[in-house]
């Protein structure tokens, strides 16, 4: 069992279509039974919301429907998932400052960036969109896609 988790700021954009995307993805190559995938965020603000709608709008453009409710990351995230993937370096930042806070050692658990899996990267960070306009949200998907295709052939 691989265990992934997805990690933003509001677990409301970006981080829900990392799980939508990779689960989807995960379905199709008929290895869902061997995967725990889950998003979370590092702040609290959006709580039990489901994704932003100009989010699950992409989504479903792309067939994919988003039903996540958003929740902040928690102590026994770390010792949970083998690997923990951050959309910015703010993200990577506060993560490691919560392991810091949980007394959970760096050697044990797995952090990454997500754009660390994408092969067209111009950039380290997968953008905040929530200040952007729609054509942001279409192409936080298509980082969010290329990435977990690159991911799922490494994991
Ligand atoms: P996310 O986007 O981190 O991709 O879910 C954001 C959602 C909400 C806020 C910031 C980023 N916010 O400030 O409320």
């Amino acid at each position: 069992m691989k265990r992934v988790l997805f990690v933003c700021l509001g677990n409301i954009c970006r981080s829900p279509m990392a799980e939508g995307i990779f689960k989807e993805l995960v379905r199709e190559k008929g290895l869902s039974n061997r995967f725990q995938i889950d998003s979370a965020g590092t702040g609290a603000y959006h709580a039990g919301e489901l994704p932003d709608p100009r989010m699950r709008s992409t989504a479903a453009s792309h067939g994919l429907k988003l039903t996540s409710r958003a929740r902040q990351l928690r102590a026994e995230d770390f010792t949970t998932f083998d690997l923990i993937i951050a959309m910015d370096r703010s993200n990577f930042n506060n993560i490691r400052a919560e392991a810091v806070k949980a007394s959970v050692a760096e050697a044990d658990f797995e952090l990454r960036m997500m754009r660390e899996f994408d092969d067209s990267a111009d950039h380290e960070d997968v953008p905040d969109p929530y200040y952007g306009g729609d054509s942001s949200f279409e192409d936080v998907y298509q980082m969010l896609k290329r990435s977990c295709n690159r991911l799922l052939e490494l994991v």
